[in-house]
């Protein structure tokens, strides 16, 4: 068990045992950040969900709360499932969540806070009159979850959107309400793509065009442009779409159909799923949870006796610079770890070239990185691997013109174990440039019962800017935000040499045309307080 417990993170979201999967109705009362998980209290791998519940005043460290919503009717016997959070106007607040049935029918429940004067919401009462909704005619017993945030529409009534599916095209539901306890099935669909699968937590939010301050979810205005997530039950992955929604229709349609909610943008592209997002009042920002699940074998979770963590939520908006991409940047209260720096300016990086960079231990790290390629080579270049792809064009080792190059994280001093996160460029014969942002496992860790995969995708990068990755290390999680987090890839890492005050940083650089010039600042991360509540620190 010790031997494993160097996993644990120092300043992710984790409770102290057993599994953890999606992040549930997170909403901020009275001062307090409060967030619930699907939770197995009894062991280290799914089953037995419950509804965790902890709380925060910034998000960053955390006192876990007793259970909140537990298995204890007949529409909720096999799991209280994901769900979200609604906070009224008049301050009332609404939690749905999906209740699985002994038979695995799917139900959407009801509960409020017991005391709404106790701003930790400690204890919660199921409604009497639940379950509120059953699956529709023609919807599967088992295809209908996950509730949303309700919105308020131009009718003046509270409205909420289901994941399901109907064959292979995945969809959303739509239902209406006056007060969250008798709703009516609207007949058509928010929003529906073929051939994604399943739809599970579907999420739905404006977000502002002109300007960085986040919506609360019912913001209706011209100058917005909504949101649709999906959480694709059969690839385990959440994609998400900009376009807009017309309240009346009742219809949202997606900017470009060609990259349509499923088939187009990811959140992530590393292991990041499942993902809810809400409005914090207090710092007028929106912000995303999402679960990090375990790499490892599911023999290796039982025996260091907990699996998953959540990510860093981020603060999420429009990218008014493309005005086609979402921006997902960890929020700030993150910075009040930081402890000591290092910095580090225009180091020059040869082709096939490593540089180590100094900074003691590195197992708990805030980066900051941007590179700039040799303005000579790139343009000499005249083609180069126009088909590449991070996960199909064989990672860090294969060398191109003009890439890869980056940091080697978790690394040993001979690196025998590394991961590389890097950036790659390809040029076509049209002089076209595309940047990529990649990160490669597969020499992460000398473990074999872990998956080792290369992850990554095509990164925006517009004229006149310079490359960019902010990159957090918390000994097992690795998160990159690239191009102030247009393109974000969350990981979880293993390694066993690398690991406490034997993991080092490097940079990188395996191109075989151009020099790059880094200039990196590195903060050491301190560790956040995450453990069982004490009342008398609440004062
Ligand atoms: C997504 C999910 C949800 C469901 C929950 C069960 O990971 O499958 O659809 O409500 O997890 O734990």
């Amino acid at each position: 068990n010790s031997m494993l417990s160097w996993q644990r993170t120092a300043y992710h979201f984790q409770p102290e045992k057993n599994w953890m999967n999606d992040p549930n109705g997170p909403l901020y009362y009275k001062g307090w950040y409060h967030f619930f998980y699907q939770y197995n209290p009894e062991a280290a791998v799914w089953g037995n969900i419950v509804w965790g519940h902890a709380v925060s005043r910034d998000m960053i460290h955390w006192m876990h709360l007793p259970v909140a919503l537990a298995p204890d009717q007949w529409y909720d016997k096999g799991g209280c499932f994901t769900g979200s959070a609604t906070v009224l106007p008049d301050g009332q607040v609404i939690m749905l969540y999906t209740g699985v049935t002994r038979d695995k029918v799917q139900l959407q429940n009801l509960a409020v806070p017991a005391d709404l004067n106790d701003p930790l919401l400690v204890n919660w009462v199921k409604y009497s009159g639940n379950p509120i909704l059953a699956p529709p005619p023609g919807v599967g017993d088992t295809d209908f979850r996950d509730p949303t945030t309700a919105w308020f529409t131009s009718e003046g009534k509270w409205r909420i959107a289901i994941g399901s599916k109907l064959n292979t095209t995945g969809i959303s539901l739509i239902y209406d309400t006056k007060d969250f306890k008798t709703y009516e099935l609207y007949d058509g669909l928010l929003s529906a793509v073929a051939g994604t699968g399943m739809w599970e937590c579907v999420d739905f939010y404006p977000v502002s065009t002109t300007s960085e301050i986040g919506l609360d979810t019912s913001v209706i205005r011209p100058d917005v442009k909504h949101v649709v997530k999906t959480s694709l039950d059969d690839v385990q992955t959440d994609y998400y779409t900009v376009g807009t929604y017309n309240d009346k229709k009742v219809k949202f349609e997606a900017d470009n159909p060609e990259i349509d909610v499923g088939i187009g943008l990811r959140y992530d592209y590393g292991k990041f799923y499942a993902s809810k997002t809400f409005y914090d009042p207090s710092k007028e920002r929106r912000v995303l949870w999402g679960w990090i699940r375990e790499l490892d074998s599911e023999f290796a979770d039982i025996k260091k006796g907990w699996a998953s963590v959540q990510a860093i939520p981020r603060t999420i908006l429009l990218d008014r610079k493309t005005g086609t991409n979402l921006l997902q940047w960890p929020v700030e209260e993150i910075e009040n770890l930081r402890l000591t720096s290092n910095e580090f300016e225009n180091v020059k990086v040869n082709p096939g070239s490593v540089v180590p960079l100094d900074v003691g231990t590195a197992t708990q790290l805030d980066i900051v990185a941007e590179f700039e390629i040799d303005k000579e080579a790139l343009e000499k270049t005249t083609q180069s691997n126009v088909e590449f792809s991070c996960s199909e064009s064989g990672g860090a080792a294969q060398r191109g013109a003009l890439g890869p190059f980056g940091l080697l994280v978790l690394a040993d001093e001979i690196l025998s174990e590394r991961t590389p996160v890097y950036f790659y460029i390809t040029k076509g014969s049209n002089g076209h440039l595309k940047t990529f942002y990649c990160t490669d496992q597969t020499r992460s860790s000398v473990a074999t019962d872990v998956t080792k995969q290369i992850f990554g995708s095509y990164v925006p990068v517009l004229k006149d800017e310079k490359l960019s990755v902010r990159v957090l290390v918390d000994h097992s999680t690795l998160e990159s935000f690239v191009q102030g987090g247009r393109t974000c890839t969350a990981t979880r890492v293993y390694p066993t040499k690398a690991i406490y005050g034997a993991a080092r940083l490097f940079l990188f650089n395996n191109g075989t045309e151009a020099s790059v010039s880094a200039s990196v600042k590195i903060w050491q991360m301190n560790s956040a307080f995450i453990r069982p509540f004490h009342p008398e620190e609440t004062h």
